[in-house]
């Protein structure tokens, strides 16, 4: 098969198309045929070398894909040959075909089955960390950083079908599409000071609920964005990781502080995540209140193009990387 390698770690050009052993399914794995991979912020850090897969991982990146099942290892059930699927991985969906543990497959929801591969990754991050870390309900205020990344996009369309209260932070160029999807305020960050706007939109109450991709920049602001009784989870780092934390100001408002990431949990707690996806994001999908965000679709040979266009921030939602 071909897939996307990285023989020297570096820029989008070190992405290389290439020949490649076909994966062997080992026991409880299935083989997909791959249609389509999501692009992650991940795939670009895994590129330059900061962001090494998991031990046993593929080596190539890809976290998650869209395909058929064309082959079923051994104590596999319920799936079979033929069956369209999505599925989160761990590595390996940028290529013609990857091996997945069958705790990681979904059947594809009502929506394309190119773009089912755009939700995978972000149903199973924003729900594992909204509903088991942040506990969010109905009636909440979620604040979600970075509203028009392909994580915001979902988390948006995944609170507001809650019926939480969705404010977010995005560039303003971003910001009517994001009230499309359900963002009852939208916030400029190069131009605001979101904890004042958070608390001026709330009459000095606060988010219920931080969804934050920002880490070290961003922590005092959100904890003093945070309501009583609040929960901030950060699951991004992209300004820095580490910083002070007043613990006085956490203290008085009872608030808690968790962080998580997805990729290196065992494969019984990520078939946890993906069969509370399918209880409760897909019927979502089915309803119509939540579709993927596909700002486009590119050849998977052009991955070097995918990831130019991620690390510009000027997509909204996600990148497709389609093969046939
Ligand atoms: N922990 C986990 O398990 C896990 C899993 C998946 C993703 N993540 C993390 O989640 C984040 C989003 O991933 P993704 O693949 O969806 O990313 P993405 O589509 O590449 O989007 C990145 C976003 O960052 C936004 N941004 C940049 N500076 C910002 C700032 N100062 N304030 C608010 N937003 C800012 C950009 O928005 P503008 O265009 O508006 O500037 C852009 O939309 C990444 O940090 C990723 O590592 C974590």
């Amino acid at each position: 098969m071909r897939a996307v390698t990285i023989p020297q770690p570096g820029g989008p050009d070190a992405l290389v198309w290439a020949e490649v052993p076909d994966p062997e399914p080992g026991p409880g794995e299935v083989i997909v045929d791959v249609r389509a991979s999501g692009v992650n912020r991940a795939d670009l850090l895994q590129r330059q070398g900061h962001y090494p897969p998991p031990p046993g991982a593929s080596a190539y990146p890809g976290l998650e894909c869209s395909g058929v099942i064309t082959e079923v290892g051994a104590d596999v059930a319920g799936w079979a040959v033929g069956q369209q699927v999505c599925a989160l991985l761990s590595g390996g969906g940028y290529a013609e075909r990857v091996a997945v543990p069958a705790g990681q497959l979904l059947p594809v929801p009502a929506c394309d089955s190119v773009d089912a591969a755009a939700l995978p990754e972000v149903a199973c991050t924003v729900w594992s960390n909204l509903i088991q870390v942040g506990r969010l309900s109905a009636g909440d205020t979620l604040l979600v950083h970075g509203g028009g990344s392909g994580i915001g996009t979902f988390a948006i369309q995944f609170g507001a079908a809650l019926g939480a209260t969705v404010l977010t932070t995005a560039r303003a160029a971003k910001h009517d599409r994001l009230r499309e999807l359900g963002a009852a305020h939208t916030i400029d960050y190069r131009e605001q000071d979101f904890a004042e706007e958070v608390r001026r939109v709330t009459d000095g109450r606060g988010a219920d609920v931080v969804l934050d991709i920002m880490g070290a920049s961003y922590l005092g602001r959100n904890v003093a964005a945070l309501a009583t009784g609040g929960r901030l989870v950060v699951i991004g780092m992209q300004g820095g990781r580490k910083a002070e934390l007043d613990l006085g100001a956490l203290l008085t408002k009872r608030a808690s502080v968790s962080a998580t990431s997805l990729r290196a949990r065992p494969l019984a707690e990520k078939a946890e995540i993906v069969q509370g996806v399918r209880d409760e994001v897909w019927p979502m999908v089915t309803a119509g209140a939540i579709r993927p965000i596909v700002d486009r679709r590119l050849p998977m040979a052009e991955a070097a193009q995918a990831h130019r266009l991620v690390e510009s921030n000027e997509h909204f939602g996600k990148v497709v990387l389609t093969i046939g």
